[in-house]
């Protein structure tokens, strides 16, 4: 009982597809290598422009507001330097931006620039503020969410705001549940976390920098959990892994 959720529809029209890659890998005290990382990556995708091997319209390419950029006029700066090497589609914040930040990134949705705009590690609580203040409601909000830290009460407020789930992988990898789901569908863990993640109906980002898991994570679409060993997942012990990013 294969499903056709290639893509999720954001509400602001855009469809966001529902598997990405995770490129952000900071590591504790290795953030000059991540931002070289990051760096590398844009340099790397204006290549496969040039090249011609990819259209770039027929790629989603999110990037977070750096910290340093909340005040409301370095935000444009930003969003302009970012598409220098990549151009970008979305852009997401961090929770601790201020309504002004936020007006400043409305500012680039009502522009057309971006396609939709959006925030990163949203409790209910952040997004209840920001709600208060915000004229556009943000598409997606990319947050730890996994078999082992499911957040109901976070899916069922963004779901009834209409804000769309992004997710990471976590270590979550060695779950006894997810490893006997796994083994019982002869797929990974990490394949079945990601599945149950777009049966959840978010999109994932798992970020790897090896080939062969980044094909094995996008081997997710002809094939799905079956209810009575989706319901497993609701038996799992919950527990934040708490890395956020
Ligand atoms: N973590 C959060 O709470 C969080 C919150 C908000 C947003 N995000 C965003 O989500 C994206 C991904 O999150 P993340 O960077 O924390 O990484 P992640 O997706 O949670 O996990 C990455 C780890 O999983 C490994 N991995 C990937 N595919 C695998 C596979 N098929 N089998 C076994 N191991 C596999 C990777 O190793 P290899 O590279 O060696 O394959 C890496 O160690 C990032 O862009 C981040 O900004 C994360």
């Amino acid at each position: 009982m294969a499903e056709s959720i290639e893509f999720f529809e954001l509400n602001t029209g855009a469809k966001i597809p529902s598997v990405g890659l995770g490129t952000w890998n900071a590591a504790p005290n290795a953030v000059g290598e991540s931002i070289t990382a990051a760096v590398k990556i844009g340099v790397a995708l204006k290549k496969v422009f040039e090249d011609g091997l990819v259209k770039r319209e027929d790629l989603w390419i999110t990037s977070k507001l750096w910290n340093t950029d909340h005040a409301p006029e370095d935000v444009p700066k930003a969003w302009t330097e970012l598409c220098k090497t990549c151009n970008l589609t979305m852009l997401i914040s961090h929770p601790d931006i201020l309504p002004s930040t936020w007006r400043a990134m409305e500012a680039l949705f009502d522009s057309g620039k971006a396609r939709a705009i959006g925030v990163s590690n949203f409790s209910v609580k952040k997004l209840e503020d920001l709600l208060a203040v915000a004229r556009v409601t943000p598409a997606v909000n990319q947050v730890e969410i996994h078999p082992v830290w499911q957040q109901p009460k976070l899916h069922e407020y963004c779901k009834s705001k209409g804000i769309h789930l992004t997710v990471p992988l976590e270590g979550i990898l060695k779950n006894r549940i997810l490893t006997t789901v796994a083994k019982k569908l002869g797929k990974t863990p990490a394949q079945v976390a990601l599945r149950w993640g777009l049966q959840m109906g978010h999109s994932v980002v798992p970020k790897s920098t090896n080939e062969a898991r980044i094909k094995e994570n996008f081997d997710v679409f002809d094939w799905s959990i079956p209810e009575n060993l989706f319901a497993k997942f609701s038996e799992i012990e919950q527990a934040s892994i708490g890395n956020s990013l």
